[in-house]
């Protein structure tokens, strides 16, 4: 294993925050995460250091993936990943939660733990119980030589380069990027087709671009966040695929800029937190371009018609009717991918509220980096 940066390298070049260099480096850092491991010939991703062998690969019933805050909202993104592509039924559960149950652990759950840091002491002690109960685990981790990535079977490094900014960013998007590697290389050793397999390999390798154009619309981005920081609460709705997404977008906003936001499944919002829409509370919806937009621009009309103010970031063609809402475009991916470049204008949105507001934007009050505390 080789470490290619040290900290002293590691400087904030010209940018006025870490967290700024960190968001505008993301191209870069999923290019890093892709080299090497996409398999064209066999549409697989080749991950060595699973330390796997394709027939102990085929062996799992399920995924556990385990993680704390941001990482855990990544969980659940490759959660459904996994299902979807690979057909292995998946869920995430915080490690700071798993840890003071009494988990069943079964030897054909593959046990994923994930982290930046490889450090937060609640995944790391959810990893060492599983082992010492005889469980398979994996690490997504980005720091190489961790605690959490020594204690792992085998791994997948992220390489998203060293992240100072308490709020993740470049990582949190390689692990999605990760995720995807690991989805696609269990479906193809079980009945993810060839064409599939290539379609999403494609789809990875539009990524850096897409994210790029993202980061061409900061200034705009930048107008909207300072309408949104004058907001003391404000809610984050998604659906499926989009709710984690949702949730990483509101726990960034809260993180940096101190405000409260909520994330609300989008199917879920009239059972209850409908009666909190007004004019006061703006509502940053999900809305991709996929087989529930009606359902979603159904939910945007209710918000509406409460005058509640929205934001909506979606895909170009989305039809949003005669809803007043500012849209906030990206491109649009393989639909199992969508969610990895609808969080980037997320991060933008958080970054020049936090900003907008005078706050420490790297290094927000009450938080560290890694929690390596109890
Ligand atoms: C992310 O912006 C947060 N700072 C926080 O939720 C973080 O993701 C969490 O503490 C886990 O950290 P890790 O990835 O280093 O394990």
């Amino acid at each position: 294993i080789t470490v290619d940066w040290t900290a002293d390298d590691y400087q904030a070049d010209g940018h006025e925050h870490f967290m700024h260099k960190e968001i505008v480096e993301q191209p870069e850092a999923v290019h890093r995460c892709l080299r090497g491991r996409l398999d064209e010939r066999f549409a697989t991703a080749h991950l060595g250091g699973l330390n796997m062998d394709p027939r102990e690969a085929r062996e799992f019933r399920r995924v556990k993936i385990l993680g704390c805050g941001s990482a855990y909202y990544a969980g659940q993104l490759g959660a459904q990943f996994i299902e979807e592509v690979a057909r292995i039924p998946a869920d995430a559960e915080p490690a700071s939660e798993f840890r003071y149950r009494n988990p069943v652990i079964e030897k054909d759950t593959l046990y994923v733990a994930v982290s930046q840091s490889g450090e937060t002491f609640d995944t790391l002690v959810a990893v060492q119980e599983l082992k010492r109960k005889g469980g398979r685990v994996v690490g997504l981790v980005n720091v190489v030589g961790s605690s959490i990535a020594r204690e792992c079977d085998g791994g997948i490094y992220l390489h998203a380069g060293p992240e100072v900014a308490v709020a993740s960013t470049k990582a949190l998007t390689n692990m999605g990027v990760a995720f995807a590697l690991l989805g696609i290389h269990l479906g193809r050793i079980r009945d993810l087709s060839p064409a599939d397999g290539a379609r999403l390999i494609a789809g990875l390798q539009r990524l850096p671009e897409q994210i790029e154009a993202v980061l061409k619309d900061e200034e705009r981005l930048a107008s909207i966040a300072r309408r949104l920081s004058a907001a003391e609460s404000l809610f984050y709705i998604g659906r499926t695929r989009g709710y984690p997404v949702a949730r990483e977008g509101a726990q960034k906003l809260k993180e940096i800029s101190y405000r409260h936001a909520e994330a609300y499944q989008t199917s879920e919002l009239k059972h209850g937190p409908l009666a909190l829409i007004s004019p006061d509370v703006p509502t940053v919806a999900i809305v991709p371009d996929d087989d529930l937009v009606e359902r979603n621009t159904g939910a945007l009309h209710e918000i509406a018609a409460r005058s509640g103010p929205l934001y909506v970031v979606t895909h170009p063609g989305v039809e949003l009717g005669d809803v007043s809402a500012e849209p906030i475009t990206v491109p649009k991916n393989e639909t199992e991918l969508d969610p990895i470049v609808l969080t980037i204008p997320l991060q933008l949105l958080a970054y020049h509220a936090s900003r907008e507001l005078g706050h420490d934007v790297d290094k927000p009050r009450n938080l560290a980096k890694s929690v390596t505390v109890e």
